[in-house]
C-alpha cells in the first residue's frame, strides 16, 4: 500500500471531525430530561414538598410556613417557568429556601451550558440544565 501524504490524511480527518460536529449541531436541542428532574426533586425538594409535590413532606410539620403544594403552580394559567427557575437557582432568594444562602448550595446554578425553555410569551429563556430538568418534571405533576 502506498503511503498517503500526511496533508491528505489530515484533510480527511478534518473532514470527518467537521461532519460529526455538524451532525451534532444540526440535531435538535435535546428535550429536558424528566427522569433526571424527578431524581433531583426527590433529592432536594421532597423532604419538604412531599413525594408527589403536594406540600406534605416529612419536614412539613416542623416548618413555621407550610411548604407550597407545587402541583398548583399552573393554577394561574401557564406554568410560571421564569419565577420558579429563579426560586430554585437562587436568583430570587426565598427565606424558606435559605434566603441568600440557598439550602441547595450552588447546585442549581448549573455546571455547564444553560438550556433554553419557552418563557412567558414564548420567547426562549436560558436556564441551568438541572433546573430545567426539575421544572420539566414539575410540569408533569400539575393538576
Ligand atoms: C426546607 C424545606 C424546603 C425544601 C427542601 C424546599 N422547599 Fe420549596 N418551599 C418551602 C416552603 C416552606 C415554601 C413556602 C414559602 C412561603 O410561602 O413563603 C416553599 C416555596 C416554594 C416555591 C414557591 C411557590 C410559589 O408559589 O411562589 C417553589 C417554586 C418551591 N418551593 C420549589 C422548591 C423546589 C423545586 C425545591 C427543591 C429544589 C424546594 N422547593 C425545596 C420549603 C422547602
Amino acid at each position: 500500500m502506498r503511503a498517503r501524504p500526511l496533508a491528505q490524511i489530515r484533510a480527511h480527518m478534518l473532514g470527518q471531525i467537521l461532519s460529526v460536529t455538524l451532525a451534532v449541531l444540526a440535531s435538535p436541542a435535546p428535550a429536558q430530561d424528566i427522569d433526571a428532574g424527578q431524581a433531583l426533586y426527590l433529592d432536594f425538594c421532597a423532604a419538604c414538598h412531599g413525594l408527589q409535590a403536594r406540600g406534605d413532606g416529612a419536614m412539613a410539620d416542623l416548618l413555621r410556613v407550610a411548604p407550597t403544594d407545587l402541583t398548583g403552580l399552573s393554577a394561574g394559567g401557564a406554568f410560571p417557568i421564569l419565577r420558579v427557575a429563579q426560586q430554585i437557582d437562587g436568583r430570587r432568594p426565598m427565606v424558606a429556601h435559605g434566603g441568600d444562602m440557598p439550602i441547595f448550595g450552588r447546585w442549581f446554578q448549573g455546571q455547564g451550558a444553560d438550556v433554553a425553555m419557552p418563557g412567558p410569551g414564548g420567547q426562549p429563556i436560558m436556564i441551568s440544565r438541572p433546573t430545567a430538568d426539575l421544572i420539566a418534571w414539575l410540569m408533569t405533576v400539575q393538576q
